[in-house]
């Protein structure tokens, strides 16, 4: 397969992280004969202080003449964002623009953690069962983080604004996709809400029940956002399947279930939408760790064979991605963050040995 892809390195720990998943990407071109064509641009912090834009208009045309696009994390310290004028901050200037440029509305964060791996999690190791295995589907591009934004002062008073609003066709869409997955794992679908006090979630959960009745075969709940937030640290093997959630309560209960399973390092994502889809790792750019090579490369790595799978077609690659992830963690290795606790004793790696870790473990099975 011949297929050209953007890469947008981002800031913080996102050079690293990008670079580990592209050794990865290339042991796996080599093996199956591939020739992926990677096109470097400027995107996020970094771009803003080089080019006057988060995302500059030759970063757009980079990504729209590419056939997927690879994103590592953007973003500064909070501390340090007022160092940036508000509209060309990445978040508001250069992700969401990017999300409604190629309407990437389906977010998919799977939180795997099996029972081998129990002892990265900070809860105790009889809650987990035989694992965790969350497929976690955000709404991507709707609801209160694309509705108008008004910061006041109106007739004298300071206020601020932010609508949310959902229509039929962007809940059904994703709930579609969300039911499909289930259907097609064989697995159970919880539906978060919050429709005990919001309008949007009543009208969410009657589109989800609409879909709901196409696929009599997949079972499904819905939950409360406050009390799945509770369920993930209580019983988070009660919420294995495929979790929907709209986009805000999805940004914070993804965060959440990285907590759960030890490190939001281990968080991959993609976004996909009616056409070219991208990927990212569901963290921030971790700027109190940028720089020293010690930053998890699993959710960029992970993020790569999202990429294979949904975005390329190939889901024999992403599995062996997949496969050479967890083999460097069954061969006792670990990274920084998720090292010390109880367990076995593991060898931390830095950023690029683990990255080399993984490309061992594709190539020895050549
Ligand atoms: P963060 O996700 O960057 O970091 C939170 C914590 O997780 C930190 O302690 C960090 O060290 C740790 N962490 C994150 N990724 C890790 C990895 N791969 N390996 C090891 N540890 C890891 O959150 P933050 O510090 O609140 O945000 C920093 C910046 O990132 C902000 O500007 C924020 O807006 C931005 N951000 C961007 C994205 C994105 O690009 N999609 C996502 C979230 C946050
Ligand atoms: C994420 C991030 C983004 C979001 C921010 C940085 C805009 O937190 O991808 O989870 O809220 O969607
Ligand atoms: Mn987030």
């Amino acid at each position: 397969m011949k297929k050209t892809i953007a890469v947008l390195e981002g800031d913080g720990i996102g050079p690293e992280i990008v670079r580990e998943s592209l050794k990865v990407l290339r042991a796996i071109e080599e093996k199956y004969g591939h020739a992926f064509t990677c096109t470097f641009a400027p995107f996020g912090a970094s771009a803003y202080f080089t080019e006057g834009s988060p995302f500059p208009d030759r970063t757009k045309a980079v990504c729209d003449g590419a056939d997927v696009i690879i994103k590592g994390p953007v973003g500064l310290a909070v501390e340090e964002m007022s160092r940036i004028p508000p509209e060309h901050r990445p978040e508001i200037g250069a992700i969401l623009p990017l999300r409604s440029r190629y309407d990437t509305f389906a977010n998919f964060r799977p939180v795997r953690l099996p029972r081998g791996l129990a002892s990265f999690s900070p809860l105790k190791p009889e809650l987990l069962g035989e694992g965790i295995d969350i497929l976690m589907i955000r709404e991507l591009v709707g609801g209160i983080y694309f509705g108008e934004k008004v910061e006041g002062p109106k007739t004298g008073m300071a206020y601020a604004r932010d609508d949310c609003t959902y229509t039929d066709a962007q809940v059904r869409r994703v709930a579609v996709v969300a039911f499909e997955e289930a259907k097609k794992k064989g697995c159970d679908l919880t539906n978060i809400h919050k429709a005990n006090v919001l309008a949007t979630s009543r009208f969410w959960n009657a589109v989800v029940e609409d879909v709901a009745r196409s696929y009599p075969d997949v079972r499904h709940h819905s939950l409360l956002v406050d009390n799945a937030a509770y369920q993930l640290v209580k019983n988070p093997t009660g919420l294995n399947g495929v979790v929907l959630l709209e986009n805000m309560q999805g940004d914070i209960l993804t965060d959440e279930a990285g907590g759960i399973i030890g490190s939001l390092g281990l968080m991959p994502s993609a976004c996909i939408g009616p056409g070219k889809g991208y990927v990212e790792p569901a963290h921030g750019s971790a700027p109190d760790i940028a720089g020293k090579n010690i930053a998890n490369p699993y959710s960029m790595i992970g993020s790569i064979a999202l990429m294979l799978d949904r975005c390329l077609g190939l889901p024999g690659e992403a599995q062996e991605v997949w496969d050479a992830l967890f083999a460097v963690f069954r061969q006792g290795f670990t990274t920084a963050e998720l090292a010390g606790g109880e367990g076995p004793e593991r060898t931390v790696l830095s950023t690029s040995a683990f990255g080399d870790a993984v490309v061992k473990n594709i190539a020895g099975r050549a």
